[in-house]
């Protein structure tokens, strides 16, 4: 039985590595959902003292967590400017870029708006500063289209129980 439920994620994994045009499935680590992955991806990339870029339509779910990094390691949380709709100001985002960052948090598309965010862009711009991306893509694993190995992403949280119609209490995080 063990063995069988062992499989039945393996199958899972490789699944989801398909979808997202991910090479290797071992890329891919099984969480309990978004908030579990984004903490994860959160508590594990930020040192003490490093600086972090969100933007205005973050959830508690990223919002929360660096909260807590602000308060215990001394994170620094700064706002990407973005239009009415929640689109992210991308010459606004160039221009913090110029400062060290360590990571850029983004949420693919808001749940709000609608909004969907340029992510090859963003991306390219994060790559050229040396800021890792990480991508809270709760909305989008399951709705939209989403090519990992063409889009330069480190760090990707994903819930299962929305867009992919699976278990509540399941979700992943893609590390690059
Ligand atoms: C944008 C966004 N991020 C993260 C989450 C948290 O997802 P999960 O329920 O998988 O923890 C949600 C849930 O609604 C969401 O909308």
């Amino acid at each position: 039985m063990a063995q069988r439920a062992a499989d039945a994620l393996e199958r899972a994994r490789l699944g989801l590595a398909r979808l997202l045009g991910v090479g290797d499935a071992r890329r891919i680590a099984l969480q309990s959902g978004a908030t579990t992955a984004l903490n994860v991806a959160l508590r594990g990339s930020l040192r003490p003292g490093q600086r972090v870029l969100v933007g205005a339509a973050a959830h508690n779910s990223v919002l929360r967590p660096l909260a807590v990094l602000a308060r215990e390691r001394g994170v620094i949380v700064e706002e990407v400017a973005c239009d009415d709709a929640l689109r992210w100001d991308l010459a606004d985002l160039e221009r913090q870029l110029a400062a060290p960052t360590a990571l850029v948090a983004l949420s693919h598309a808001s749940n709000v708006t609608g909004a969907v965010q340029d992510l090859g862009a963003i991306g390219e711009l994060c790559r050229r500063a040396g800021a890792r991306l990480l991508v809270d893509a709760a909305q989008t694993v399951g709705a939209l289209p989403l090519d990992l190995s063409a889009t330069p992403v480190d760090l990707l949280a994903f819930s299962g129980h929305k867009g992919l119609l699976g278990p509540t209490g399941s979700g992943g995080l893609y590390v690059a």
